[in-house]
């Protein structure tokens, strides 16, 4: 029979009656002799032992992979269950290796001179009037808080192939919303060899499922209490965009979308003008609460940086923003314009080619098409603890008139 991992948990006869459970590894313990792997497939909190002999291969089954173990229930001689499940086939259903994928960790500089995403939210870095500078200039340039560490993890990973960086980042923009902070951390990753946005996409989707379902399991008790009192059923929507593969749609196959349904809406959709929060929270209910990519966005609506499409004359860039439910944006990335002569146009345009030669120079010297994505981690935990606005997922938030303490 195929029961749950609730049922199994609470099977009364465990006379070696012989079952079937699906379920996600959510970890596993490899002694001499025997395997100990704990599955759970979403229907209860407690993950049902399953006892293997160390004949089956502990490396295909990993943290986060799926599998489908046939076996009898038998009652556990440990005390912390009433049952456990002796394995005699454990099949992958879907395996999981998007875990430790070999990153680099870089700490990237919070004082910068650079723009990163070229919309000007920046906040000023300069000495306090007391200090008394030989130059006019502290650091000879204008110095900012950073808004995001893409363009060093883009030199690092001229070295190292894959990185990232977890930290600070801060936005001078009018943040009277409820996901949007002034002082906010990011998780970016970049990758060198990355070709097409469907590579990128999946490292997304891993980075998100797996960070998940790692927290879901080492810390169930916190997420319960949150769920419990602030988001009840936040437990099921988590364990449906878990269970889904991610949608992929084009802005421009999102906008259309958008404009059937443009009596719902504060703003006109419009192909060429930014997508609004109402705008994104609505994509994703129509795509069933599952997580969308919206890809290859309008070139005139996104920074110096994004890899040209070339097409026309809806001309378009290799972005990705994946969008999750109640919270619209979570996730920005693209393919990097790696071409020096399209860089240096763009740069030109932007009237930026002076302060980005040594961003120019990793295009002249040995170029690699690459990629990467930066990931809010306010916004996730708003996402995975089903908190509605930003402010309440940090004690010290940051915010246009909010800095005292
Ligand atoms: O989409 P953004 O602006 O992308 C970048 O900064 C890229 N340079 C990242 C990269 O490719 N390495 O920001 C990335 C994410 C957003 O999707 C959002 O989740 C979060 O950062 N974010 C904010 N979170 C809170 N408050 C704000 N003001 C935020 N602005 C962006
Ligand atoms: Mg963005």
């Amino acid at each position: 029979a195929r029961l749950s991992v609730r049922d199994a948990l609470g099977a009364r006869s465990t006379n070696g009656e012989r079952v079937k459970v699906q379920g996600w590894i959510r970890s596993v313990r490899s002694q001499k002799e025997v395997l100990f792997l704990h599955i759970n497939d979403g229907s209860s909190l407690e993950s049902l032992q399953v006892v293997a002999d160390s004949s089956f291969d502990s490396r295909e089954l990993a943290f986060g992979s799926s599998v489908e173990v046939q076996g009898q229930l038998v009652k556990s001689p440990s005390k912390k269950q009433n049952v456990e499940l002796k394995a005699e086939k454990i099949e992958i259903v879907g395996n999981c290796d998007a875990k430790d994928s070999g990153f680099v960790h870089i700490h990237t500089p919070i004082i910068t001179s650079n723009d990163c995403e070229g919309a000007g939210e920046l906040f000023q870095v300069e000495p306090s009037s007391k200090i008394k500078v030989p130059e006019e200039n502290f650091f000879n340039v204008p110095a900012f808080l950073t808004v995001s560490g893409q363009l060093h993890l883009e030199v690092m990973s001229g070295a190292f192939t894959q990185v990232f960086t977890f930290g600070p980042t801060f936005r001078a923009e009018n943040s009277q919303s409820r996901r949007h902070l002034a002082e906010f951390y990011m998780v970016e990753a970049e990758i060198s060899f990355v070709e097409s946005l469907q590579d990128l996409m999946q490292v997304m989707e891993g980075l998100f499922k797996t960070a998940t379902m790692m927290v879901l399991s080492n810390c169930t008790e916190d997420v319960e209490l949150c769920h419990k009192f602030i988001a009840p059923g936040q437990k099921d929507r988590l364990e449906h965009m878990l269970k889904n593969n991610f949608l992929i749609i084009s802005y421009t196959e999102a906008v259309e979308i958008l404009k059937q349904a443009s009596q719902n809406f504060t703003f006109t959709p419009e192909w060429g003008v930014d997508l609004h929060t109402e705008h994104e929270k609505y994509l994703v209910k129509h795509c069933g609460n599952i997580p969308v990519f919206v890809i290859n966005y309008p070139l005139a609506l996104k920074p110096f940086y994004m890899r040209d499409n070339e097409d026309g004359p809806q001309h378009t860039v290799a972005a990705v923003d994946l969008l999750v439910p109640g919270v619209g944006e979570l996730f920005g990335g693209s393919l990097r314009e790696e071409r020096y002569h399209f860089l240096e146009q763009r740069l030109a345009r932007s009237g930026l080619t002076e302060a980005y030669q040594w961003y120019l120079d990793l295009r002249r010297f040995g170029s690699v098409p690459h990629g990467g994505f930066g990931m809010g981690f306010e916004r996730y935990l708003q996402c995975i603890l089903g908190i509605d606005n930003i402010k309440d997922v940090i004690p010290f938030p940051r915010f246009t008139h909010s800095c005292v303490l």
